[in-house]
């Protein structure tokens, strides 16, 4: 009881903190993003990370009471700015009618001056009815989840999709004249036993013209049935991975596709599509966005926090017309900002143009010094990082993704 108790006043405490501290409406700008994390999913896969529930019909209506009421409070701290970059996740987004999802966010979002607005779809029969809804609201970029074509590891990781269903939804992309990209991971546990072909696999998806691919090394958390492996196989596991899939990366660069943060994107000439539209630093999305949502989390240059993931508790704090706060991490005070964002680079990247992510992020003099403390640390206890004409180099990987769980890693 008195936990609960302790846990609603700091949650309050933080809100009340937002609301009198924080000056929303100059936050609000051209580059900063809204993200929304839609918790639910038809079926939960067992590699996956980010899944908080099965989809039942009743739970979302509440959790879209919940949502509604989020967004209002929202809209009274931007007063009267609205937000030009949004990301739509989860979850499944496109389980649920977009006028359901995205249409109460016209309080926040200007959808007639869209910069990005990336949604996240899942592959379904009603793919082409939903692309056409999203039109209205000036979507510019789908991001289709396919993981594999394997159907055998389909099956057995539970995705509860055909091979010939994801075909057709890659053909309709194609045909959709939206910018769309696929998610696919690599080194699911039973990929050797059933003889998955990264190579023969990629071409075929790439016959369908993708304008981007997001290749993702395997991520073990402790909510994924790759956790389970001793933690420093699962290091070297993660290793060969990485390896396995710079055969991906050479494919990738042969028909004419470039890294951008984590995404391999086509070359401009080839389709005329810009640059851009991938996750390059300009988008802010990895350092600049403010989450709703359950579990969805908030990164600005003034503070980081994390939405109550329990969609009951998020509910619950909603519905006395406070932010359902969790992890807070205030950066004024505590002078972590630096440090954090650095921190999501090396996430997000194997090689950091240091004097450039110091530009970008708009650093003060005093923020630089404590990033040099930082690399310096790092290339002396930790990581063995190098430091070479202005980059910084993680070497021996090509991402570092999922590695920050692993102790041995860090020790
Ligand atoms: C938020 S999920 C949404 C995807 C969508 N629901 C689907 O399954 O089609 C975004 C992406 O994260 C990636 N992902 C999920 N679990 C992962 C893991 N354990 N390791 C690496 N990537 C993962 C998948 O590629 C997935 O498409
Ligand atoms: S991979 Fe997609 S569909 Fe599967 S559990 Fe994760 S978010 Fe849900």
């Amino acid at each position: 009881m008195k936990d609960i108790e302790d846990n609603t006043r700091k949650i309050k405490e933080r809100f009340h903190f937002l609301k009198n501290k924080v000056n929303f409406e100059t936050l609000v700008d051209d580059d900063i993003f809204l993200y929304v994390n839609f918790p639910f999913c038809s079926n939960l896969c067992d590699f996956c990370i980010y899944k908080i529930q099965i989809y039942d019909k009743e739970e979302c209506n509440k959790f879209l009471e919940s949502y509604n009421k989020e967004i209002e409070i929202y809209s009274k701290l931007i007063k009267n700015k609205k937000f030009k970059n949004v990301h739509i996740g989860g979850g499944t987004p496109n389980l649920i009618s977009p006028e359901l999802l995205i249409g109460p966010l016209g309080k926040l979002v200007d959808f007639d001056n869209i910069n990005r607005f990336v949604v996240e779809v899942f592959p379904r029969h009603d793919l082409s009815e939903y692309l056409e809804i999203l039109r209205k609201y000036n979507v510019t970029k789908i991001q289709m989840g396919v993981q594999t074509l394997n159907k055998d590891i389909l099956a057995q990781e539970g995705r509860k999709v055909t091979k010939d269903l994801i075909l057709s939804c890659l053909d309709i992309l194609n045909k959709s004249g939206y910018i769309w990209s696929v998610d696919l991971v690599y080194g699911f546990k039973c990929e050797e036993k059933f003889n998955r072909d990264y190579v023969i696999e990629l071409n075929e998806i790439l016959k369908f013209n993708p304008y981007g691919i997001h290749p993702y090394p395997m991520i073990s958390e402790e909510n994924n049935n790759h956790y389970d492996i001793k933690k420093k196989d699962s290091l070297n596991r993660h290793k060969k991975v990485i390896d396995k899939v710079k055969i991906v990366y050479a494919v990738l660069k042969k028909a004419g596709y470039d890294l951008v943060k984590d995404e391999w994107c086509v070359h401009e000439n080839i389709n005329h599509a810009k640059k851009t539209f991938c996750y390059d630093a300009k988008t802010g999305f990895y350092s600049n966005y403010i989450g709703i949502g359950p579990k969805a989390s908030t990164f600005t240059r003034f503070f980081e926090y994390q939405n109550l993931k329990d969609i009951v508790k998020y509910g619950f704090y909603l519905d006395k017309g406070i932010l359902p706060i969790d992890e807070f991490e205030d950066f004024v005070e505590s002078d972590f900002y630096p440090i954090s964002l650095i921190d999501k680079e090396i996430e997000y990247s194997s090689k950091i143009d240091i004097n450039k992510f110091i530009k970008t992020a708009n650093l003060s003099k005093n923020e630089v010094k404590k990033i040099s403390a930082l690399i310096r640390y790092f290339i002396h206890k930790r990581l063995k990082f190098k430091l070479e004409k202005g980059m910084l180099t993680i070497p021996n990987t090509h991402y570092s993704v999922g590695l920050k769980l692993i102790d041995e890693f860090w020790n």
